[in-house]
């Protein structure tokens, strides 16, 4: 199966596409993750989209693309993927309809994950991360069970990411309101595009993602 999860920054895509990963077998793929590697890296892409990540811009779709056209040609990803942070514009959805049209791949699901703007600040600014797995964690919504160690590796250290402040959140979300936001009618057009309410609780937000999605694969 494959699908797009969308919505603004902080929606809860990265949260419910770790559990869809781990409940329905199907792989992440995250631009930021990639583009956050990158930057690490020192790569030529890196330098280009940190100043840019850094002002809560997009990257432009020239690199975005290319990037992505190589990460779902890996094999990991031919039982199925769950795309977070891509497509963020039209040309970038055109380009992904291309590439799956090459493949013989469908699209099954967009689930748009609706949360009010006030909201996402709170989320934004309370994220943080164990250094060490990547498990994602939040000041006041979730807590490791014990203060400081990270719950699945057991991990002390723990990171926020550069782009997570208060003026860049803005830019963040100026810009997929101008332009992400179109892609809603383009794939409601299509017939994919699934809304779930994003302001619920993370299993709420989950039960109703699996509620599209239908029932868990087979075990064994
Ligand atoms: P990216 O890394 O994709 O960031 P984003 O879209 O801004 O989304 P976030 O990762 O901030 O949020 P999320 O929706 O995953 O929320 P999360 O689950 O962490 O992109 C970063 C930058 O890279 C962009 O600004 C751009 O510059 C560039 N870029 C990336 N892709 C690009 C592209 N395709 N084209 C051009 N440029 C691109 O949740 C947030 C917090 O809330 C967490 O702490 C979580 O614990 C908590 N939380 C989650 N769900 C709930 C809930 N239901 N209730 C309460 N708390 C919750």
């Amino acid at each position: 199966m494959n699908l797009i999860l969308l919505g603004p920054p902080g929606a809860g895509k990265g949260t419910q596409a770790k559990r869809l990963e781990d409940r329905y077998g199907l792989r992440q793929v995250s631009t930021g993750d990639m583009l956050r590697a990158e930057v690490r890296s020192g790569s030529e892409i890196g330098l280009q989209a940190k100043t840019i990540m850094e002002r809560g811009e997009l990257v432009p779709d020239a690199i975005i693309i290319a990037m992505l056209a190589a990460r779902v040609s890996q094999a990991d990803v031919a039982d199925g993927f769950i795309l977070d942070g891509f497509p963020r514009t039209v040309p970038q959805a055109e380009a992904l309809d291309l590439m799956l049209q090459q493949k013989s791949m469908p699209l099954h699901h967009v689930i748009e994950l609706q949360v009010d703007d006030a909201a996402l600040v709170d989320r934004i600014s309370g994220r943080f991360t164990c250094a060490k797995c990547g498990e994602g964690y939040h000041d006041s919504f979730k807590q490791p069970k014990a203060a400081g160690v990270c719950d699945l590796c057991g991990g002390t250290e723990f990171t926020r990411r550069a782009d997570d402040n208060a003026t860049t959140v803005a830019s963040r979300l100026e810009a997929y309101h101008r332009q992400t936001a179109p892609l809603l009618p383009y794939y409601a057009s299509r017939g994919v595009l699934r809304v779930v309410d994003g302001m619920a609780e993370m299993d709420t937000v989950a039960g109703q993602i699996e509620a599209i999605l239908g029932p868990l694969p087979q075990k064994g």
